[in-house]
């Protein structure tokens, strides 16, 4: 990760940047954006309190309600501003979670995070203060079509066992595009009530925001789940504002870590999109701007994927049912994800290499050696330049050379 940060940050204008996970500047959204800036300034007292007075630690009580009255609005769950904390970005959320239910008990007792569908997100990977902290679970693979692959959570094999202090899953999921379905949650969410641990959904591409899901999909809460959300893939990355919605006592939990950790987290990303809740204008953003934007770009990634691929290569798209990546499986691929990545990026393609997503789990480690994830939120041109090159470097590796 350090590695691609300095790529990144020294790429110069001739790297084509498809490995970060940065959300688009979409003129529709970031227009909106700039309006409400201007909005608030003109509020005045409003936003002397945004910049000069703390927000308490659990987050402001206006959006909290604001957000609380949104979920009750769209999906009829029985939330309150109780239920609602707000921490320093989704990332921030899940280091105070893992360690919550997970780590050392004292007395010999150890938790760990289960992971039911590894590759996972990245970004949980070192946040265990303590080693050995993750179970991953390899999904079942299913080919729905020539090219084609898609993850399912294999409950055949998936154990719960007395070790594990919560289920966790991003759905959609970073890096694959896969969207658990309706039915996988319910059996997920089963299982966590049935052995007494919460069930944290990452919601950073999903329902009912960014709304980055390209199927159909029924979101859902209740006190058992944890929900996280966050306004950066909204385009607000850059106020770093996460949101856990979950049961009062979780949400006490998670307003004393803030206290410690932060004081109070930044509050303009909420002052910002408060009335956006409160209108229901955020809902139209959401499917008539960002949704559209993003199922384009996906489609047309995965159209230049099909026409710059050699058909008779071994290789494999996941189903991109949402997030803001294309993840590519080379199967029997001659070189490790590492190496495809540094000769990606010799060539000036930066991607992101697949095993390191394989989070806790060995048997997931050989499969994402073989893959890759390919951002598509940049401009046209640079992705499907990109792909081109990571077709041709791809064929010549097969090739042998
Ligand atoms: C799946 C997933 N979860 C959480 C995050 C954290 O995002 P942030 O801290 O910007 O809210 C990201 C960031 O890209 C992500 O991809």
């Amino acid at each position: 990760m350090e590695d691609l940060g300095h790529a990144l940050a020294e790429g110069g204008a001739g790297m084509r940047m498809l490995g970060g996970g940065n959300p688009a500047l979409i003129p529709a959204v970031t227009a909106r954006w700039r309006e409400r800036m201007a909005e608030l300034l003109a509020e005045g007292e409003r936003f002397d309190r945004a910049l000069a007075v703390y927000d308490p630690p659990r987050g402001n009580a206006r959006f909290a309600l604001a957000l609380a009255g949104f979920l009750q609005r769209e999906y009829g769950w029985d939330v309150g501003a109780e239920h609602i904390a707000i921490t320093g970005g989704g990332q921030a959320a899940f280091f105070y979670l893992f360690n919550l239910f997970a780590g050392d008990f004292g007395g010999g007792r150890r938790k760990r995070v289960l992971l039911p569908v590894v590759p996972e997100y990245i970004g949980y990977a070192n946040q265990g203060l303590g080693a050995d902290f993750f179970v991953g679970a390899m999904p079942a693979i299913e080919h729905p079509a020539a090219h084609a692959f898609k993850y399912r959570v294999n409950f055949e094999r998936l154990r719960v066992g007395a070790d594990i202090g919560a289920i966790c899953a991003s759905r959609p999921t970073n890096p694959s595009g896969n969207v658990l379905t309706d039915a996988e949650v319910a059996q997920l969410d089963a299982l966590a009530r049935e052995r007494g641990v919460p069930l944290i959904l990452d919601n950073a591409y999903g329902e009912p925001f960014p709304g980055i899901v390209f199927t159909r999909i029924q979101p859902v809460w209740n006190e058992n789940i944890v929900l996280t959300l966050s306004l950066s893939k909204l385009g607000l990355p850059g106020t770093r504002t996460g949101i856990i919605v979950a049961h009062p006592d979780i949400i006490r939990a998670v307003t004393s870590m803030n206290t410690i950790v932060g004081l109070a987290n930044g509050n303009v990303g909420q002052a910002l999109v408060t009335p956006l809740l409160e209108s229901g204008e955020l809902r139209r953003l959401v499917t008539e701007a960002i949704r559209p934007f993003y199922e384009r770009k996906a489609a047309n990634a995965r159209a230049w994927v099909a026409r710059y691929f050699d058909d008779a290569l071994d290789y494999h798209v996941h189903a991109s049912e949402g997030a803001l990546f294309l993840w590519l499986w080379f199967r029997g691929l001659p070189v490790s994800s590492e190496v495809l990545y540094e000769r990606l990026k010799a060539r000036g393609v930066l991607v992101v290499p697949g095993r390191p997503f394989a989070i806790g789990c060995a048997e997931a480690e050989a499969h994402a050696a073989e893959c890759i994830r390919v951002s598509f939120a940049m401009e046209d041109a640079v992705v499907e330049e990109g792909i081109a090159m990571i077709a041709d470097e791809v064929a010549r590796i097969y090739a042998g050379g």
